[in-house]
């Protein structure tokens, strides 16, 4: 796809961070609109912007792990523009650290609702439309954490694994039935946004059993907002997807300080080699 003006993208996770920055540049490039997420005020504030600008944008607020909730961000999608063009599947948390055994089911359930169901939905719900038209572009938005396996963020490392996998099996398929669609996936590094703040839309049922002490987890939040300011500004990963989309490119990544992490667990895997046992994804990449 290599043109945009006109055309019309759909991008969960909207609200805030890389979801936010893809609506204002989609937006500045001429595309309608259709942006969900859980955190309803934050999305009326981006509609009355971007309204503001002159862009045809709405809002519906979707749960992307609800498949009935993700039938009805179809539904409206449909109503309003008739055709989509670009599907980004972007909504993102980061759950628990616990370690594997102290994980409970919710833990695990949250994490994967959202950051696997949820692009699960958006193929089900996009995919055979854009293919019916053939002039589309899907953009997962995996994430290094889909080709490494630092200790911690089990869930978040698993969901991420499975995006990438279930891309690259779209990319096999949609070869195979000869669309004119492409798919990506977006696998960004440490991007300045609010992801390790997710408890922010932790649902109910998944209380954190880390945050006993209120002072402490306050603190530690102070700290991972400072840590994750330092980092590339979401509108560079904007940039970035459009280029893919353009020249119809599988894999973005966003910075290259990744690779010998990248390299050194598929030279184990090809290897057959033991991995060497890691520390946590700030510890082994903050320096
Ligand atoms: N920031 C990074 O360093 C980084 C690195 C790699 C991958 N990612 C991925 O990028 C994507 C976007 O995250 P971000 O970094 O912009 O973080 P962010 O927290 O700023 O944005 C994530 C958005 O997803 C929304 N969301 C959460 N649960 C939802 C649900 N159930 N239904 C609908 N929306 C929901 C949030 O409300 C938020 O607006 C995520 O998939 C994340 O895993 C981020």
């Amino acid at each position: 796809m290599d043109q945009f003006a006109g055309k019309v993208a759909v991008i969960t996770g909207a609200a805030s961070g890389i979801g936010a920055a893809m609506a204002r540049r989609f937006a500045a490039e001429g595309m309608g609109l259709v942006l969900a997420d859980v955190e309803e005020p934050l999305l009326d504030e981006l509609v009355a912007e971007l309204s503001a600008e002159g862009a045809e944008v709405i809002s519906v607020p979707t749960d992307v792990s609800d498949a009935t909730a993700m039938d009805r961000l179809g539904t409206a999608a449909f109503d309003r523009f008739e055709r989509v063009n670009v599907v980004c599947n972007n909504a993102g948390v980061s759950g628990s650290s616990a370690p594997v055994h102290e994980l409970r089911a919710v833990d695990w359930e949250w994490v994967l609702g959202v950051n696997l169901m949820g692009v699960v939905h958006g193929h089900r719900v996009f995919q055979p439309h854009l293919m019916s038209h053939g002039d589309g572009h899907i953009v997962n938005t995996a994430s290094v954490a889909g080709m490494t396996a630092f200790a911690g963020l089990a869930p978040y490392h698993a969901s991420k694994h499975a995006v990438l996998a279930l891309t690259e099996v779209v990319h096999s398929e949609l070869a195979a039935a000869g669309s004119t669609i492409g798919v990506s996936a977006l696998c960004p590094g440490w991007v300045a946004t609010r992801i390790a703040e997710s408890d922010r839309n932790r649902p109910e049922q998944v209380p954190d059993p880390l945050v006993a002490d209120p002072v402490e987890a306050e603190a530690v939040r102070e700290m991972i907002r400072d840590f994750m300011a330092g980092h590339q500004p979401p509108e560079e990963v904007a940039g970035l997807v459009v280029d893919a989309i353009r020249e119809q490119r599988f894999y973005v990544f966003t910075a290259s300080d990744w690779a010998s992490a990248i390299a050194e667990r598929h030279a184990d895997i090809a290897g057959a080699r033991n991995p060497r046992p890691k520390g946590s994804m700030v510890e082994e990449t903050a320096g």
